[in-house]
């Protein structure tokens, strides 16, 4: 792989050390959940490893507090992380516990996982393999529809608990959350703070940057993604963008939205870790994701969203079908978010 800041992704089981320490060990897997994705890929993590635990911290200073306020696509995207190391942890054959919010909801804390040697622990399907595959994919999919078995699986990949996943195969309802996804960004990229917020995470094609999107995942050329932070965050480009992206949206094979039943920072966890699951399992399917939370951020589309499918808290759009796989993006190094 030619770009430094990819090197993340070339990471293999076999170099896995298996004579090495605990905390050692612990260290090798968090090598699989920094790989997890978040949006705009900020990596809000941090961690931190002592006598066989370690702690997944919120990063605030990685939030957008004019994107959103809530921070509630930085937990998801925590969530997503706390899975990857889980499901590294069992590839391993390590044992665990997790402890959710030890310091409480409001503290930067998210989770403190406590390892042990040996243990086989079988809370996940063993989607250890896709971790390294997996990636959004921005592209146009091929005009083909998602086969009525892999659609179900799809559904029975997220806990039907609290969470649920529907699917939008019908051109009509695919039409709905096209509009509802224009709306959004007519209403958010139309406002100059979003956009300035937004703009600090994205970089040109060739940036040594080891986070952020750059161009290159929205298709940009080298030229293009020059510009591209300049652009957007100094004019309104709501207007081609919306077109843009509903156009994709109608013309693929299906819609999903990820909902629960409940809405609070421990769901918003909860949420990416079910998440990050359903899109491995995607991921072993061949089904490419893309991904929208702008709709679900403005008060009024999301309960357009949730009407549409009665359901109670969408979580998540996402666009679904086949592409050939898109280049991974930059990941901060294990050495570079782990805290004394
Ligand atoms: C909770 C969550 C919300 C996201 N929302 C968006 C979004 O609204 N728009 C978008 O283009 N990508 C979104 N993404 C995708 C991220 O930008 C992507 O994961 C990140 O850039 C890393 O790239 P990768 O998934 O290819 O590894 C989201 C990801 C997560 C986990």
């Amino acid at each position: 792989m030619a770009q430094k800041n990819l090197i993340a992704w070339d990471v293999s089981a076999e170099d896995y050390p298996a004579d090495g320490s605990l905390d050692e060990k612990i260290k090798f897997l968090l090598k699989y959940a920094i790989l997890a994705p978040s949006g705009p890929n900020t990596q809000p993590w941090k961690y931190r490893i002592q006598d066989g635990q370690v702690a997944l911290m919120a990063d605030f200073s990685r939030a957008l507090p004019d994107v959103e306020p809530s921070n509630r696509t930085m937990y998801m995207s925590l969530g997503c992380a706390l899975t990857n190391l889980l499901i590294a942890g069992e590839h391993f054959e390590m044992g665990y516990r997790v402890k959710h919010f030890p310091d409480g909801v409001e503290g930067e804390k998210i989770a403190e996982i406590s390892f042990q040697e040996g243990g086989r622990m079988r809370q996940f399907p063993d989607l250890f393999d896709f971790i390294t595959e997996r990636h959004t994919n921005r592209g146009v999919y091929d005009d083909r529809p998602i086969e009525a078995e892999k659609i179900q699986t799809l559904k029975e990949a997220v806990d039907g608990g609290v969470f649920r996943l529907d699917v939008l195969t019908d051109p009509e309802g695919r039409a709905q959350m096209a509009e509802i996804l224009g709306q959004s960004h007519r209403i958010q990229l139309g406002n100059k703070a979003f956009r300035k917020d937004l703009a600090r995470w994205i970089r040109p094609n060739t940036a040594d940057a080891w986070d952020g999107l750059p161009g290159y995942a929205f298709g940009y050329s080298d030229f293009e993604s020059y510009l591209g932070q300049f652009i957007f965050g100094t004019f309104d480009t709501s207007t081609s963008r919306a077109r843009k992206e509903m156009g994709l949206m109608k013309a693929s094979p299906a819609v999903g939205v990820m909902s629960s039943q409940k809405e609070d920072k421990m769901t918003w966890v909860q949420a990416g870790m079910e998440f990050e699951k359903l899109f491995l399992t995607a991921t072993r399917l061949g089904v490419r994701f893309d991904l929208f939370s702008q709709p679900v951020a403005i008060e009024e589309l999301r309960r357009e969203m949730a009407q549409a499918l009665n359901v109670k808290y969408p979580q998540i759009l996402i666009r679904m079908g086949y592409a050939p796989p898109a280049k991974h993006t930059p990941r901060r190094l294990v050495d570079m978010v782990l805290v004394e």
